[in-house]
């Protein structure tokens, strides 16, 4: 086990051996969430087994490329209590205020799993999220998790690919756990969180944990052959749905008819033809 936490902008390398050191450290950690909670006793062989931990940092995903650019072991995870700089899906921002989570976990995947990740990223957050509150969530196409319509998580994976190898993917989640929507009236019709739903506070480490070991479990599952993409496909709140897709200045209308394996949308236009998506940002015509 290697743990990293860092003192203001100064980061400290704790390794397994210092359980005092480490103790010390997570002594001063706020919110609760410390490297050393994280990881004692996580149930993974490599997904947790290294945090890098910042009380405050901009983005966890820049964070994370620049561990990747240092060798970082593969399910590296950075994690903040605080993004000053958060970054959404299509350039949007990312509120990250303490009380929720906000990591980067760094996989070093083949070329053919790289769609996968969205899959199983949204699908370890739906088995955490009841694993841990016995809440319902669902997912609306790429990767956004909803409870009762509303967005509680958002996910963004960002890769670099080079001469045909991945030459790293990052997989950035942020859930709303104790995010108190009357915080952000500009939200809160939009969002909600574990919290408000619960009408309770929610533990971030509870929910980080069984994250991580969900994230292992479903990765590990790509190479068996066993396609995690059905249950991604059956989760989907968007499928039958009449939907908007923005993407710039393009908007696209029609039934969401179902989702190829490499994860994007297959939308029946009015004039009846297929139209296939990659990315874009879908608003359920229904939930308006
Ligand atoms: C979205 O729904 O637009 C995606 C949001 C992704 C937010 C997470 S929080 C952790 C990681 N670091 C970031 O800056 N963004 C992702």
């Amino acid at each position: 086990m290697s743990i990293v936490t860092c003192s203001g902008s100064r980061p400290i390398v704790v390794c397994g051996q210092y359980e005092r050191l480490l103790e010390e450290a997570a002594a001063v950690m706020e919110n609760g969430l410390s490297p050393a909670s994280i990881t004692a006793n996580l149930e993974t062989h490599f997904v947790g087994q290294r945090v890098v931990y910042y009380p405050s940092l901009t983005s966890t995903m820049d964070v994370a490329r620049r561990e990747t650019e240092q060798g970082a072991a593969e399910g590296t995870v950075v994690i903040a209590d605080e993004q000053t700089a958060g970054k959404g899906r299509l350039k949007r921002i990312w509120l990250s205020p303490r009380g929720n989570i906000a990591l980067s976990i760094i996989l070093y995947p083949s070329l053919v799993y790289l769609p996968s990740l969205i899959m199983l990223a949204s699908l370890a957050v739906v088995h955490s999220i009841e694993a841990v509150t016995g809440l319902k969530s669902v997912i609306k196409w790429p990767n956004d998790v909803l409870i009762n319509g509303r967005k509680v998580c958002g996910i963004l994976v960002e890769s670099e690919v080079k001469g045909g190898r991945v030459d790293y993917a990052l997989i950035g989640i942020g859930v709303n756990v104790n995010l108190r929507l009357s915080d952000f009236p500009e939200t809160a019709p939009m969002a909600t969180s574990l919290s408000d739903e619960l009408g309770r506070e929610v533990s971030c480490i509870d929910v980080t944990r069984r994250l991580l070991v969900e994230v292992e479990r479903l990765y590990l599952v790509l190479p068996s052959g066993e396609s995690i993409y059905e249950e991604w496909r059956d989760r989907l709140v968007t499928l039958g749905r009449r939907v908007r897709v923005s993407l710039g200045k393009t908007t696209y209308e029609g039934i969401a008819e179902s989702v190829a394996e490499d994860g994007s949308l297959l939308l029946r236009r009015p004039d009846g033809s297929l139209t296939k998506i990659v990315a874009g940002d879908v608003t359920l015509r229904d939930y308006m």
